[in-house]
């Protein structure tokens, strides 16, 4: 089977709507995939690409009944990974010696997973040209990691085809081969998806390519990538939707992810988004179960997302192990100019929230003041959760929100322990003397009751007295990262 792409370019792929996983099991591929190869019948025979290497056998037999195979003059691999050159091997079998063009870093890569050193390689970099014949060249386009070193692209002149390879793909299965003839929602999603969970840690890259890309100055009238649709339809709303996705992307979207041993950090989560929302009823607030939610919905959602407030029980003085794996994740996916803040409920030591606090700083976010609640949410405590909640949209809000209303109206008038500035707020100290302030990189709190004798402050030390050459004992790091603390249950 074949689909005519335009004049000599026919679409010579293999769908798969069964495929659930990717890269193991780490990417769901929920709305399954194609591998899309390319046949040009020029002068010259050019197939781009392979497929999967569980469907090398579809895959010659149609393209087997589409040319006769001993008239292929060239196969171009654009990259080695087996969901593309896969059936590299089958086919090689059938007509040795035929070229295989592919970049330097291919070599390792292709012989690397298919061990036959004596095919026919021949390297090419970018701007070096295969002439096919009727005026028509390809022209070679190096594209180091994104996604892989061996990675390329491959650009036919005169119909102005640019075979991209894996980038401007999505996981996306369907009958129909153009971007304008499937459902734009569902497509939009999964290159989002894609982009979110495969291409955020080279987003650099990305922005440097297709610059130097656009600067050849070569039209562009169809993208044909590997995965997905063919954008034949206004193909640079992809090219500028990467452009967009790779400076640090983010909507007006915070993303809450934990995991609940019994319900309580669950809780806390509902009362966060609550207050989220009561502040900011524009912002949207998406909330995830990292035990049963699909990790790379959660992960695009984070993409999205202007913050994460992510939290976990305290389980053996340490964060719950899925949240410790998304946050895993999360650092290596390298998001930029992003904000994050940690909570959860802890019995009687509440080790995780400081981990996951410190684990997102080290992931590069901009980390707001974390939460923690000693056993179940009482009434109290849910409430502390929404007012944390309020605080967190308006210190995260993209535009001018309403003023802060009234505690009174949140039912709490009555409770000193929330008769305060705002967590995370830079109060000036005068306002806070007498209360406790919580050290918001380790959690610590000082109690002007107890005072800190251990550096000669007294008991009964407002903090506002407490000397600028204060230190957290627990952390080591001055005054200026304390804030008041909420109440007794937000320590
Ligand atoms: Fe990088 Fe579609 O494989």
């Amino acid at each position: 089977m074949s689909i005519l792409v335009k004049n000599n370019v026919h679409w010579v792929g293999q769908r798969d709507w069964e495929v659930r996983d990717f890269h193991g099991t780490e990417y769901r591929t929920l709305r399954g995939t194609s591998y899309n190869s390319y046949l040009i019948r020029e002068e010259k025979t050019v197939l781009i690409d392979t497929v999967d290497h569980r469907f090398s056998r579809e895959f010659i037999r149609d393209l087997a009944a589409e040319v006769d195979l001993s008239t292929i003059d060239a196969v171009v691999i654009n990259h080695a990974e087996e969901d593309h050159a896969g059936a590299l091997g089958e086919l090689l079998a059938l007509i040795p010696g035929t070229p295989v063009y592919c970049t330097n870093n291919a070599l390792d890569s292709i012989v690397g997973h298919h061990h036959h050193p004596e095919w026919n390689f021949q390297p090419v970099c970018t701007g070096d040209k295969l002439d096919i014949g009727n005026g028509k060249q390809l022209v070679f386009i190096e594209t180091p990691m994104l996604h892989w070193p061996d990675s390329m692209m491959t650009y036919l002149t005169g119909d102005a085809v640019l075979f991209s390879n894996d980038a401007f793909g999505q996981h996306y299965c369907d009958e129909h081969l153009f971007n304008d003839e499937v459902d734009q929602g569902e497509l939009m999603d999964q290159c989002l998806r894609y982009y979110a969970n495969i291409l955020t840690p080279f987003s650099p890259l990305v922005t440097a390519k297709i610059n130097e890309v656009l600067g050849f100055g070569l039209p562009v009238d169809m993208v044909a990538t590997a995965h997905g649709v063919v954008w034949r339809d206004n193909p640079t709303q992809i090219i500028l939707k990467y452009l967009e996705w790779a400076n640090n992307y983010q909507e007006d979207r915070i993303t809450l992810f934990y995991d609940s041993m019994s319900n309580n950090t669950r809780m806390m989560a509902d009362a966060i988004a609550q207050g989220i929302h009561e502040a900011d009823p524009l912002v949207t607030v998406k909330i995830f179960n990292v035990a049963r939610h699909d990790k790379n919905e959660i992960l695009s959602n984070v993409f999205r997302s202007k913050g994460v407030l992510v939290g976990s029980s305290t389980m053996n003085n340490v964060m719950m192990p899925k949240v410790a794996g998304m946050l895993e994740e999360i650092t290596g996916l390298r998001f930029r100019g992003k904000k994050g803040s940690a909570f959860g409920s802890f019995g009687w030591a509440g080790g995780a929230v400081d981990r996951i606090q410190t684990r997102l700083m080290d992931a590069g976010f901009d980390i707001a003041l974390s939460l923690k609640a000693k056993w179940r949410p009482d009434a109290r405590t849910v409430e502390l959760c929404r007012e944390h909640g309020r605080q967190i949209a308006r210190q995260w809000a993209l535009r001018r929100l309403e003023p802060a209303r009234s505690l009174a109206t949140h039912g709490a008038a009555n409770d000193p322990a929330v008769s305060k500035v705002p967590a995370a707020s830079k109060a000036p100290a005068a306002t806070c003397a007498g209360e406790s302030m919580l050290c918001t990189v380790c959690q610590w709190v000082y109690d002007p009751a107890l005072g800190e004798p251990d550096q000669l402050v007294a008991p009964g030390t407002p903090w506002d007295a407490v000397p600028e050459t204060f230190l957290c004992p627990k952390c080591g790091i001055g005054k200026a990262v304390f804030e008041p603390v909420l109440g007794k249950a937000a320590a």
